[in-house]
């Protein structure tokens, strides 16, 4: 069996990895147009940082694991073909800033069709929404070969940070397919590769539209649970409730559950604000307006939630920041990754470039490149904003120090010691609450939580 995956990014990468190293006798090739991703695919040093992907590409690939921008030639050559490009909100047109841009799996689409000779199976792996399996299929069914396709949507659950171990051992397997003896081989061989590490119990077959939505409901139901928990830290601050202890207090009812109830400076990354705005635009065109503004509102609580973390800076340190120096540390959407998409380090350092602080960021994994691009854009400058090397370099001379992202090394650092090199007053944001509040006060910091 030949699988070929177009789209060599945070998703189709560390999946097609996961599928080779778990099956030796199925040859994967991940294919992209951008060669330079492909290049570091095949080198030492990875595009993504994933913990443990190192070493499953190191085992796979050349074995049965190739990477390459041979796209055509890969999917001539497939029985299944991984759909893994990106779906980025649309900036243009209708359904501008919520919808889903397709531009990208309508091209793949017309590639797969002019390029086809032999039946396929196609999956969608990126998000989607609902219903575009019907577009893939009628662009598909344009191939002037006769050339027969399944298209079948296997949406990824796998969060970042913990990608190796979500593919390896996840909660359950989803694939939609057609409900026809068609449909329902081609799931049956879609469920077969997983079925090599997956036990059969946790891999669930739906329809199409099914599988499709479960994808954007998953994130939102998820989504949901941060903006309400944040939603209440703003009120804890206000009433003197400590939003950890609230988490904590209602995490043991077994109907809600301890986990995603982490308060924090806002969620980030590439899903949960995407797909929210997708699935609240769908609502809209479906002529569902009440359930569209319900889950429209899980975005502008987070909105809210991070220009609130702002302003808390600015309001603490006597209502200017103008000239001061903020060290901001983190600057990756979570812990353990360097990507940096929606992260809300990007609203914070903006919002505190605009009351014209002197910012300098620190970020384990995100180059200073990256940080310049995601603030400013393309060709621009501040210098009002810098990149440190280490937290303490952040903080030397600081008047305030912003946590903005949860990594390890943020929890053990010399805070007293940090304290010393600091502007007095010298105040702590612990926009993750990692730290012991109570212990910094007592080295002498002003110190803040989410929620506390
Ligand atoms: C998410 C989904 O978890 C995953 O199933 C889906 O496939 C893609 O989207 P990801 O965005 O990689 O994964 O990370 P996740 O761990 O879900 O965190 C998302 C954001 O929420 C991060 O910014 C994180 O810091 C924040 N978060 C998470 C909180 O603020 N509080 C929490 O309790 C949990
Ligand atoms: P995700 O987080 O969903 O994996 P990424 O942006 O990290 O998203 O990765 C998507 C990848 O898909 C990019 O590397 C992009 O170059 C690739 N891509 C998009 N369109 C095509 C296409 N038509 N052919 C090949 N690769 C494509």
């Amino acid at each position: 069996m030949k699988i070929c995956c177009i789209g060599a990014g945070y998703v189709g990468g560390p999946t097609m990895a996961v599928i080779a190293f778990k099956a030796p006798d199925i040859q994967v090739t991940v294919v992209d147009m951008n060669a330079v991703r492909i290049a570091e695919w095949n080198s030492d040093t990875l595009p993504i940082y994933e913990p443990g992907l190192d070493e499953v590409v190191k085992q796979a690939r050349g074995r049965n694991l190739f990477f390459s921008t041979d796209v055509k030639g890969a999917i001539a050559a497939a029985d299944i073909i991984f759909v893994s490009v990106n779906t980025p909100t649309k900036t243009y047109g209708v359904g501008s800033g919520r919808a889903a841009d397709l531009r990208f799996i309508e091209s793949v689409a017309r590639t797969i069709a002019e390029v086809a000779t032999t039946p396929k199976i196609i999956v969608e792996k990126s998000t989607i929404p609902v219903k575009t399996a019907e577009t893939i299929q009628n662009i598909l069914a344009a191939n002037t070969l006769g050339v027969t396709f399944q298209v079948l949507s296997n949406p990824e659950f796998l969060a970042e940070g913990t990608a190796v171990q979500d593919l390896f051992n996840p909660d359950r397997v989803l694939i939609g397919g057609e409900r026809t003896p068609e449909g329902e081989q081609a799931v049956a061989t879609l469920a077969g590769v997983y079925a090599r590490w997956v036990p059969r119990e946790r891999i669930l077959t739906t329809n199409l539209w099914s599988s499709e939505l479960s994808k954007l409901v998953a994130n939102a139901f998820l989504a949901q649970r941060i903006s309400s928990i944040n939603a209440i830290s703003a009120l804890c601050e206000a009433t003197g409730a400590d939003v950890d202890e609230v988490a904590n207090a209602i995490g043991k009812d077994s109907r809600i559950g301890p986990k995603f109830l982490k308060a924090s400076v806002g969620f980030g990354g590439s899903c949960f604000q995407k797909d929210i705005l997708n699935l609240s635009y769908l609502c809209e065109s479906f002529g569902l307006p009440e359930v569209s503004a319900y889950w429209a509102g899980v975005v502008k609580m987070n909105d809210y939630q991070k220009q609130r973390f702002s302003a808390k800076i600015v309001r603490s340190l006597f209502n200017t920041v103008a000239d001061k120096r903020i060290a901001v540390l983190g600057f990756a959407f979570k812990k353990d990754t360097d990507d940096t998409r929606e992260s809300a380090a990007i609203n914070v350092v903006r919002d505190l470039l605009a009351e014209q602080a002197n910012v300098v960021v620190y970020d384990p994994k995100v180059t200073a490149e990256e940080i310049n691009l995601d603030v400013l854009g393309k060709g621009h400058a501040n210098p009002r904003l810098t990149v440190a090397t280490s937290a303490v370099e952040a903080s030397r001379g600081a008047h305030a120090i912003a946590i903005v992202t949860e990594w390890d090394e943020f929890k053990t650092l010399d805070y007293a010691k940090i304290f010393e090199g600091m502007h007095k007053p010298a105040f702590i944001f612990d926009g993750r609450n990692i730290l012991d509040l109570a212990k910094l006060r007592a080295i002498g910091f002003r110190a803040f939580g989410i929620g506390k």
